[in-house]
């Protein structure tokens, strides 16, 4: 059983391990009381859980039902009971619903095939050639799913170009920016916040 901060949860080998980006992710929520929260790629749910004691309703996905199963018992563990868990591909399983604050923590790592371990992990770090794949996807869909006032946070990579996510905000109608940042060995891991630019 792993800790963090009051938090206990498992994993599993074929779950991504919350890590340096999941914690800088979790110490820089910008939650309110009163949001409808998704999250996309919840992994062990560990950032659903957080997000769940400081808004409404949470609805957190994953594409990898090993991370869906393992949610499940982490949720029940820490009595996460406003959360509601959804398998499927990025915006797929929300069909027309729409969030106050979308959270994703991307796999953003660039990534060749012989990089792969060849099962459902490889969706926890797999960003393709320029570890842009899920981002642009992510991206291309997110307005549809905000409400007028809705927010976005994501974690991304330096090696993932910082630049073009938030040019993409910002083409949306969002005001994007790096609100956390830290270094880690061979790359730079950022939180960008898009905000309504009335805000
Ligand atoms: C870097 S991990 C983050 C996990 C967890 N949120 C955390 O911070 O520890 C990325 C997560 O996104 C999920 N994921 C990747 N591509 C996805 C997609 N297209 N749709 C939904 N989830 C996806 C992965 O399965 C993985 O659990």
């Amino acid at each position: 059983m792993l800790e963090y901060k009051g938090i206990h949860y498992e994993t599993n080998p074929k779950v991504y391990e919350p890590a340096e980006d999941t914690f800088l992710f979790a110490e820089n929520l910008q939650i309110e009381r009163k949001d409808r929260v998704l999250e996309i790629g919840t992994g062990t749910g560990l950032i659903a859980i957080i997000a769940s004691k400081n808004c409404s309703t949470v609805i957190a996905t994953d594409v990898n039902p090993h991370a869906i199963d393992c949610a499940v018992k982490n949720l029940i563990a820490n009595k996460s009971y406003n959360v509601e868990l959804r398998k499927g591909n990025l915006f797929e399983p929300i069909k027309n619903e729409k969030f106050d604050l979308v959270l994703f923590n991307t796999p953003y790592l660039p990534t060749d095939e012989d990089e792969m371990v060849g099962d459902e992990l490889d969706t926890a770090w797999d960003g393709g050639s320029d570890g842009r794949k899920i981002i642009d996807q992510f991206l291309d869909d997110l307005k549809d799913h905000l409400t007028p006032n809705g927010r976005v946070q994501l974690v991304q990579s330096s090696l993932s170009d910082i630049d073009r996510t938030i040019k993409k905000l910002n083409e949306q109608g969002l005001n994007a920016s790096v609100t956390a940042r830290k270094k880690c060995f061979f790359e730079e891991i950022v939180v960008i916040t898009g905000i309504p630019k009335s805000a």
